[in-house]
């Protein structure tokens, strides 16, 4: 492994990290939601969220649910462990579906349409529900990356029959999906996992992106773990439902009072604004503006080859995600040329709350280094011809 100078340096991840002082904090008094509202379930993952959703709505062998193209993979997974069947539906150039596509796909046997919330940009939930009623089948929103964004002051996943969340990725926590559903299953019953293992991992990234010896020691481990992941798992691993009634880890439910914040939403928009003015350049245009009840996740970056830029990134400490490189095996990928297009060039950048302004910057100098060296997308990610 050739070590580089810059190596020594502090890393930024993607992932939230975990404050060591949260464990000085105070319990608040009141949740957002969907946490603050009585039929909420909350498993160790969203996929459970999902999986049981579909059960306790009867949903299974014969059932049709239209779920867009552009998706993670494990959601997808999940509605199949359940045993539903999907039908796939492209995104347009706002990433919404197209409603007259969807009337094309629709028959007696679709009982839901699925929406994601993508990077924390609420999708026209409104809207959709409208649609969905006057259908007479079920609104399921995904609101994986969006727990805490809104539109006009009202919850995202407040507007559909079913929205699942994923606590973990707005905060530094081991685990969490959340489940709001206008028929909530019974709570999940089986032993928590204690998550000391995944909470430390969170406090180390708190403390690799403040110290660079850290952060140096952090950047020789992470391969090894990785190759070991690798050698282990399977393909499409990440995908896996694993347990779909593991509840919320000991961890989780001990350091959710203490860390969830609205304001966090807040945080994550200025970070963003920054990064934008910035990096505006190389936003996909779906993300250039950012509305205003938007929680963003992570802070997309359009190249012509996202996996080199990672890895240049990687180098000097930033910490970005392939966003979406595979999709669920299912998916025939030629038919969904836009989605394509996007897998193989967007990637997120950090943008939580617990970066400041300095790693903000820290951020920026890197990207337009990397950039200057290799070529950044020019073409718009969606302009795809399907003549
Ligand atoms: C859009 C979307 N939905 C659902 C999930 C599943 O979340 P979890 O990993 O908590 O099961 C993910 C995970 O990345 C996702 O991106």
């Amino acid at each position: 492994m050739r070590i580089h100078f810059t190596s020594f340096s502090r890393r930024l991840a993607i992932w939230p990290t975990l404050p060591l002082g949260v464990h000085l904090r105070r319990d608040a008094d009141k949740r957002p939601f969907p946490l603050n509202q009585e039929g909420c379930r909350i498993y160790s993952l969203a996929r459970h969220a999902i999986w049981n959703a579909c059960r306790a709505f009867g949903l299974g062998a014969g059932d049709v649910i239209l779920v867009p193209a552009y998706h993670h993979g494990s959601e997808v997974e999940a509605l199949l462990q359940a045993g539903v069947q999907v039908r796939y539906y492209e995104v347009n150039d706002a990433l919404e579906p197209d409603p007259e596509e969807l009337k094309e796909q629709m028959d007696h046997k679709v009982r839901a349409l699925y929406i994601i919330h993508y990077l924390g940009f609420p999708q026209n939930a409104a809207y959709w529900r409208e649609w969905c009623d006057v259908q007479g089948i079920l609104l399921i929103e995904d609101a994986a990356q969006a727990f805490l964004a809104t539109v006009n002051g009202q919850p995202v996943g407040s507007f559909g029959h079913v929205a699942v969340f994923c606590l973990y990725k707005t905060y530094g926590i081991p685990d969490g999906g959340a489940l709001f559903s206008i028929a909530p299953p019974e709570p999940p019953s089986s032993v928590p996992k204690s998550g000391y293992w995944r909470m430390l991992k969170r406090h180390i990234n708190w403390v690799a992106a403040r110290r660079g010896e850290v952060g140096f020691v952090h950047m020789l481990i992470k391969p090894v773990f990785a190759w070991w992941k690798r050698i282990n798992e399977h393909a499409h691993a990440e995908f896996d439902l694993g347990s779909p009634v593991l509840p919320l880890s000991k961890m989780s439910s001990y350091l959710i009072p203490k860390i969830v914040d609205e304001k966090s939403a807040v945080q994550r928009r200025e970070n963003y604004k920054f990064l934008l003015k910035h990096l505006g350049n190389m936003v996909p245009s779906q993300f250039a503006t950012l509305p205003e009840g938007a929680c963003p996740f992570a802070f997309p970056v359009q190249v012509q080859d996202a996996k080199t830029f990672l890895e240049k990134l990687k180098r000097k400490g930033v910490m970005g995600l392939l966003f979406w490189l595979n999709p669920h095996p299912t998916l025939p990928v030629e038919q969904f040329l836009r989605s394509k297009s996007l897998r193989e060039r967007v990637l997120a950048l950090p943008v939580h709350q617990e970066l400041t302004r300095s790693d903000l910057e820290r951020i920026v100098k890197v990207v337009k280094a990397c950039s200057a060296i290799s070529e950044v997308a020019s073409e718009p990610v969606v302009s795809v011809n399907y003549s």
